[in-house]
């Protein structure tokens, strides 16, 4: 039967049935019409397949699968192969676990180190963040597996993310938050995510502006929008407005809405029939799939993957390690931290640790554990056998970084610090021995007040379930590190561009940034960096020359071709990132000093030289402008800058570039003087200028009544929110012994709106029953008392 048939056979129940999960990871299926359900799962650095279909953060409830680098760390890479062919391995595991639809990648931009699920997310960049999850899903979707970009949009922080209004003006929006799933989207994604978040008011899952005008309207997204879990707000405007699916299944409610809406007429039969028909070529095209499964070693591809992504930051002559004796100090040596918590975490087939990859490999080394995981405090006992190991060796290698409780998803980090005990540990080494060198995991930046006094520093980030074997192939020369930052590292928090703006408060946070995130604003602003974007050494060296533009003045319509040699001229074979950005010479808009557009991933043996070839379009050369709301070009000068950094210019060539469309200047250069020349700090004052539309407050006073949109903290203002804060509690202190899946639970519970926990306590909690709170909770005792006597006799 084809589509258009099937749904003129089907009831308006199924119809609104389908537009909603039948449990947290599946579709309805409609067996008397043969369509059938199809499966969901998380990751995206792996398969996290819940044993139970109802369950949802269960702890090590899901199959074992391979453990990737999480984005954080696989965006170093820098390499579109890898991450094609890592969606490949991903996709592959999907296909023998019967999953058709894998929930990511996470293309979220990095807009502060805060985020607590910043591990999960490329870049601080859209243009690589787009390119690599390009990559991701076309490998995935190469096997015939679905995958759901997300979370879009503005979804950048974790605190209060279900609610939360990000202010993000127009340009911004176009050329940093959402330019990233507009590359993805020429990709057709099978499904993209909304986020929780409200985008400038309104809600992701249900934004015209989003999910019509610019997905549909624009980019020409035929695909399936599918709410992230638990994110619709109004069913039927989300239906109007372009979400197809919610998941997960709101238990009969929500189908409702949709029933009574067409009925009454609110809702016309059209708009429902062209999600359902989305959805039912969704469901067909994910069962008949050619899914060929080619076993493979997956172990060994994400070791692919963090040997090409782990960055080495400092090297003083300390690395590789010859044949000098070594010490390994630091519980993190024996327990890795590999990846992230929340809904990504996956259960490992074969986790690695350094300890015993060392042993495997009969290295003779002596070892101390240095600190306790459990706490940050320093314990002089551990420290103090640490200092005598370190006497005793040539090089003490200290493995230390941000523990599991430091990054999750349910909330932000308050500050980039590592655990005092780690700090502490590397000043002290150093004191003794001055060779010392650090293996640092986590899966954001952080701080590093002893930077000056190590002689190596090797960032391993969230390497996986086999990061330990690449870390050791490191330290050994066995593997020349490639990896290059994908974010800045900034040298303390109070330097970063949305420090003063982040998260915001109750109701609202402004991005009064604006498009100078992450090396767009330390580059313009001349701030000193940690670690800047795009940096990573290498053993080997490497040496560019010759660049080539294929022509000195293009139109705009014009392709640029930039075509340079790089050369190994060092003494080991290695792989070279040649990173190509555009800089405006002499823009009437304000810009920053230039942007990364293009890069190539080369890899050399010892003398060897290539050429890189580098196609520049339209876009490199643009701008989003606002009054005519379209991508324009400056007439003007641009310089071409390739280098092996942010910072580095090796080569630099000039075009002249010839707009088609030549714009009058409309931004009032005065009153946008800081966005020009970013002397002061970013006022409110300078946002609500260039936002150029009244901005909601950042705080609303929390009082009654309260509705479903009142987050569990706020309810837990009064008693019978009290009352009910103190039983999830006891439930979630039953559901898990893990502590750290205590505080995430905890924390998303706090912040959840009230509407979500129908979707997530299954039909225990239901529409009676939750009516029947608020309105206790509203002081409408009796009107409550009735709803709720209603729901007993019903269950009777
Ligand atoms: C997360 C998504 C995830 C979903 C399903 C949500 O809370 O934001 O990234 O895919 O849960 O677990």
């Amino acid at each position: 039967m084809v589509i258009k048939e099937i749904i003129s056979k089907m009831t308006l129940e199924e119809k609104a049935r389908l537009c909603s999960g039948k449990n947290v990871w599946e579709t309805e299926d409609i067996s008397r019409l043969g369509i059938p359900s199809i499966m969901m799962a998380d990751g995206p650095h792996g398969l996290r397949k819940q044993y139970d279909k109802s369950d949802n953060l269960g702890v090590n409830s899901s199959i074992p699968s391979t453990c990737f680098p999480t984005a954080a760390t696989s965006a170093c890479s820098f390499d579109r192969n890898l991450l094609k062919k890592m969606g490949e391995a991903v996709a592959n595991e999907c296909i023998e676990h019967d999953v058709d639809i894998i929930l990511g990648p996470g293309v979220n931009i990095k807009r502060s180190p805060l985020c607590g699920r910043n591990f999960e997310y490329f870049s601080e960049d859209p243009y690589l963040t787009g390119e690599l999850g390009a990559a991701f899903v076309s490998g995935a979707q190469g096997k015939g597996i679905g995958v759901s970009v997300k979370h879009y949009c503005g979804n950048n922080q974790e605190k209060l993310r279900n609610k939360v209004s990000s202010v993000i003006d127009e340009r911004a929006l176009r050329e940093i938050y959402l330019a990233g799933f507009e590359r993805i989207v020429k990709e057709k994604p099978y499904t993209l995510m909304c986020s929780y978040n409200r985008l400038n008011g309104e809600y992701a899952s249900e934004n015209k502006y989003l999910l019509t005008d610019i997905l549909r309207d624009e980019w020409g997204f035929d695909g399936v929008v599918v709410t992230d879990w638990g994110a619709c707000n109004d069913r039927v405007l989300g239906l109007v407005n372009g979400q197809d699916l919610e998941m997960p299944s709101s238990f009969g409610i929500n189908d409702q809405k949709i029933i009574e809406a067409v009925k009454n007429g609110k809702l016309d039969e059209g708009i429902l029939d062209r999600t359902v028909e989305r959805i039912l070529n969704l469901v067909f095209k994910c069962k008949n799939n050619d899914k060929s499964y080619s076993k493979q070693d997956n172990h060994l591809l994400a070791k692919e993957v963090a040997d090409n992504s782990i960055v080495l930051l400092k090297n003083e002559g300390i690395l590789p390690i010859k044949d000098e004796s070594v010490g390994i100090i630091g519980k993190m040596a024996k327990v890795p931290r590999y990846q992230g918590s929340g809904s990504s975490r996956i259960n490992p087939v074969r986790l690695e640790n350094v300890f015993d990859c060392l042993t495997a490999q009969n290295k003779d080394f002596i070892y101390a554990d240095g600190y306790l995981l459990e706490t940050d405090k320093c314990i002089n006992s551990l420290l103090e056998d640490a200092i005598s190991i370190a006497k005793k060796v040539h090089i003490p290698i200290v493995f230390i970084g941000l523990t599991d409780s430091y990054e999750s998803e349910g909330f932000d980090r308050t500050h980039i610090d590592i655990p005092e005990a780690h700090n502490r540990l590397v000043e002290e080494i150093a004191k003794v021995n001055p060779n010392v060198v650090v293996v640092l995991s986590g899966g954001a930046p952080v701080s590093m007040p002893w930077i000056g006094k190590v002689k190596g520093l090797i960032n391993s980030y969230l390497s996986g379930e086999s990061g330990a074997m690449s870390i050791v192939d490191i330290l050994y020369g066995k593997v020349n590190p490639s990896g290059k930052l994908a974010e800045t590292y900034p040298v303390k928090l109070q330097d970063t561009p949305s420090y003063s703006h982040f998260p915001g408060g109750n109701n609202a946070v402004y991005y009064a940034e604006s498009i100078y995130v992450g090396y767009r604003y330390y580059e313009k602003k001349g701030q000193e960096v940690l670690f800047p974007f795009g940096y990573g050494l290498s053993y080997t060296t490497f040496d560019y020359r010759d660049i080539r533009l294929n022509k000195t003045g293009i139109n705009d319509n014009e392709i640029l071709e930039v075509s340079l040699t790089v050369k190994n001229t060092g003494r080991y074979p290695g792989a070279e990132v040649c990173e190509l950005y555009v800089k405006a010479l002499n823009p009437a808009v304000f810009k920053p000093v230039k942007e990364l557009k293009g890069f190539e991933k080369v890899y050399l043996e010892i003398g060897e030289e290539k050429t890189v070839n580098i196609k520049l379009d339209r876009r490199a050369f643009s701008y989003y402008n606002v009054q005519v709301k379209d991508w324009v070009v400056e007439s003007g000068f641009y310089e071409i800058i390739v280098g092996s950094s942010s910072v580095s210019e090796n080569l630099t060539a000039k075009v002249f570039v010839h707009s088609h469309k030549e714009v009058p200047l409309y931004y009032d250069k005065e009153a946008l003087e800081n966005y020009y020349n970013l002397k002061k700090d970013f006022s409110v004052e300078d946002f609500r200028i260039l936002y150029d539309k009244p901005l909601e407050p950042l705080n609303v006073k929390v009082k009654r009544p309260y509705d479903y949109n009142s987050t569990i903290a706020e309810l837990s203002h009064t008693l019978v929110g009290k009352l009910f804060v103190r039983a999830v509690k006891k439930q979630i202190k039953k559901t898990t012994t893990d502590v750290l899946m205590q505080r995430m639970m905890l924390a998303t519970l706090m912040d959840l709106p009230y509407r979500t926990l129908m979707s997530f306590s299954g039909d225990t909690f239901t529409k009676d029953l939750a009516d029947g709170l608020l309105l206790i909770i509203n002081r409408h005792y009796i009107k409550g008392l009735k709803k709720l006597l209603n729901k007993k006799k019903m269950e009777s």
